[in-house]
């Protein structure tokens, strides 16, 4: 893959369900290696597009490439091929409670990849010690705090090393001390691993600190993006909606 292709390409997308149209024709381009965001208001289609990324809902119309392979319409047996290379922060920390949480992590693993035991039980390890939570590994998920159980999202989410990673409010919930752990976590492992990402969060802070490119939600497209600072001095009163929460 060249350096600054084009990762995820979304063109004008649309999804509605029944009389309610989410996406009215939405587009968007992250970049190899690019960390983008997406803000808006509540009920506005965010979770819908991740979900349309990966083929989990399937939109009316448009185009959605990713790393070059068209996911609307795509077979099931292809969307499982693609989705190894793709790692994904549920909103709601979906971590499996009847499953500890070295089992939690280890599901990836045995589904996507052919590692073998040993294999599983040094990447488990690793992926722990990254997310600095060695000690909680025979831990129940019903043990955890809300920020633990994030961090174990994040390393169950990145343990097959994907190239593309989609984070679903991945710092909601969480006192803000917390969530900029978590947010520094982030950016560090995509800088490490050389992840793509986007990233859905109402969490200012978390944008600041790991977007390269912001995107404003709105009716069913984006109506505004650019870089964080460029966005917080816009005129636009959606925009300044939003940047003003956070003082
Ligand atoms: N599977 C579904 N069936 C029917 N309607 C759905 C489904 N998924 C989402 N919707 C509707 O699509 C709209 C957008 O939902 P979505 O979950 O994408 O919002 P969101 O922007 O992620 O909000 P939040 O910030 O609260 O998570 C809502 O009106 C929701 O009711
Ligand atoms: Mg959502």
């Amino acid at each position: 893959m060249q350096k600054n292709s084009i990762l995820i390409d979304v063109q004008n997308v649309w999804k509605a369900f029944d009389d309610n149209e989410v996406l009215k024709g939405i587009t968007m381009q992250v970049h190899d290696g690019s960390s983008d965001v997406i803000l808006g208001r509540s009920g506005i289609g965010k979770s819908v597009l991740l979900k349309s990324i990966v083929g989990l809902l399937h939109p009316e119309r448009g185009s959605i490439h990713v790393m070059g392979e068209q996911v609307i319409g795509m077979k099931n047996r292809d969307l499982n091929r693609l989705r190894k290379s793709i790692g994904y922060v549920f909103q709601y920390a979906a971590l499996y409670d009847s499953l500890n949480v070295r089992e939690n992590l280890e599901f990836p693993l045995r589904k996507h990849t052919d590692a073998d035991e040993e294999e599983i039980t040094d990447r488990v390890l690793e992926q722990l010690r990254l997310v600095g939570l060695e000690h909680a590994i025979d831990k129940m998920p019903s043990e955890l705090s809300g920020g633990m159980k994030k961090r174990i999202g994040l390393a169950r989410a990145i343990i097959k090393r994907p190239s593309i990673v989609l984070y679903d409010e991945p710092t909601a919930g969480l006192d803000p001390i917390t969530a900029r752990e978590i947010s520094e976590l982030i950016l560090s492992l995509e800088e490490q691993f050389g992840i793509t990402s986007i990233t859905v969060t109402h969490d200012l802070e978390c944008a600041r600190i790991i977007a390269n490119h912001i995107y404003i939600l709105d009716d069913g497209v984006f109506q505004h993006h650019g870089g964080y600072e460029e966005l917080k001095a816009s005129d636009d009163p959606y925009t300044r909606a939003f940047f003003q929460v956070a003082v």
